[in-house]
């Protein structure tokens, strides 16, 4: 498979290395924790630093709610993520246990996840644009396609072929900072998430993202991390979960109807959608798994195809600028100002980066010279700049 980011960085920039620290474990290492940061799906988060080889690197730690006999399957997980590496996966350390209980240790991934950036966009009244979702797709679709299919050793020291990731959601898909580079975190690790609001019965996985068919139950399949995939682009671009939604507290019974019907496509809830990529997503989130991708590449290809379509693919710097631009604190009172309403001036500092923004993303987002911010409603874009 060609390297997405050879592709479409070649075609305007030197190709550059990427310079991620999470593609090598020390061999001897220490872990120190530093602070709590959080409570996720799976318990306690921690941040830390891991010491050897004379490098440090910044993790973080979550520490496993399950009970004791889960340890195993824990154990067995986490073996199999530690022999991931790909650009796109963030690095899984071997396997702690502390206290009796199961830590997870994987590379901290200074960035935003998707559903930070939904929200962010949500509350800008924007969408997130459909080009940086189809690159997003794209790179993550290489990862899982990767996954799926390396070669790896068990605890046993049997050789097994990929593993899935069972847990694809806007929470658990990132947008790096620094490059602005695509990469899926918790790998694998399913098995580790206890919080019951997020579940009905035993399914692993969070309702909403999950397929129909595991759901009811059924063991998971390639198909299902498609499927993860897809929703996770879905809920990106519109704003929401159609299966789960976050407004209207869902009931169990108003789920399991959600899961029976077919979600409405994008272009069906925003005209202005680009029927291609909306296609795609259709396809992908179909209910019954023949019908959806019946792998990673295949899904691979069809982002390929729409970003090259478009001219060619945004490119990671770009998208790396426009997160830049959203997230600029001075970014919410340039919007008000654009729409008429009353906010502070911007600062030199901050038509400054517009322009830089300008530049990065010329051939994705600019009409009539000026940068189109997507939203949701029609046109389907705002002029600024
Ligand atoms: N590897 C990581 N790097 C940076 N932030 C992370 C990482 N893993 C988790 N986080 C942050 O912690 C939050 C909680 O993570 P997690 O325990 O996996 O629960 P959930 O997946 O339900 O959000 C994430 O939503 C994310 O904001
Ligand atoms: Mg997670």
């Amino acid at each position: 498979m060609v390297d997405p980011l050879q592709t479409l960085d070649s075609k305007k920039n030197p190709v550059e290395e990427l310079d991620f620290s999470y593609q090598n474990i020390p061999l001897n290492w220490d872990l120190l924790i530093q602070k709590k940061i959080g409570e996720g799906g799976m318990g306690a988060i921690y941040q830390g630093v891991i010491v050897g080889d004379g490098t440090t690197k910044k993790v973080v730690v979550k520490v496993s709610k399950r009970p004791q006999e889960h340890i195993q399957d824990l154990r067995t997980e986490v073996h199999l993520a530690t022999q991931l590496k790909n650009n796109y996966i963030a690095t899984t350390y071997p396997f702690k246990i502390y206290d009796e209980k199961g830590m997870i240790i994987m590379d901290f991934i200074e960035g935003h996840t998707l559903d930070q950036v939904r929200k962010k966009h949500n509350a800008l009244g924007l969408r997130f644009p459909e080009k940086f979702a189809g690159l997003v797709g794209w790179l993550a679709a290489e990862a899982l396609h990767y996954a799926h299919n390396v070669p790896l050793q068990n605890l046993e020291g049997k050789l097994v072929c990929g593993v899935l990731h069972r847990d694809i959601t806007t929470r658990n898909i990132m947008i790096e900072t620094e490059q602005g580079n695509t990469v899926i975190i918790d790998y694998g690790l399913g098995i580790l998430r206890t919080d019951s609001a997020q579940t009905i019965g035993q399914i692993s996985g969070t309702l909403g993202f999950v397929s129909p068919q595991i759901f009811k139950g059924e063991g998971a399949q390639v198909q299902d991390d498609m499927y993860g995939l897809c929703m996770t682009l879905y809920t990106l671009i519109s704003g929401d979960n159609p299966i789960v939604p976050e407004k209207s507290k869902a009931t169990p019974a108003e789920i399991m109807r959600n899961y029976q019907k077919e979600i409405p496509s994008l272009t069906q809830i925003m005209p202005h959608t680009n029927p291609q990529f909306s296609q795609i997503l259709q396809r992908g989130t179909a209910i019954q798994r023949e019908e959806r991708y019946p792998d990673a590449a295949t899904l691979y290809t069809d982002l390929k195809d729409f970003l090259f379509t478009q001219g060619f693919g945004p490119i990671r710097h770009s998208l790396r600028s426009y997160m830049e631009l959203i997230y600029h604190p001075e970014f919410p009172h340039y919007l008000d100002n654009i729409r008429g309403q009353i906010a502070p001036n911007p600062s030199v500092p901050f038509l400054k980066k517009l322009e830089e923004v300008k530049v990065q993303t010329k051939d994705y987002m600019q009409k009539d010279d000026q940068l189109a911010l997507e939203t949701r409603e029609a046109p389907g874009y705002i002029l600024i700049g």
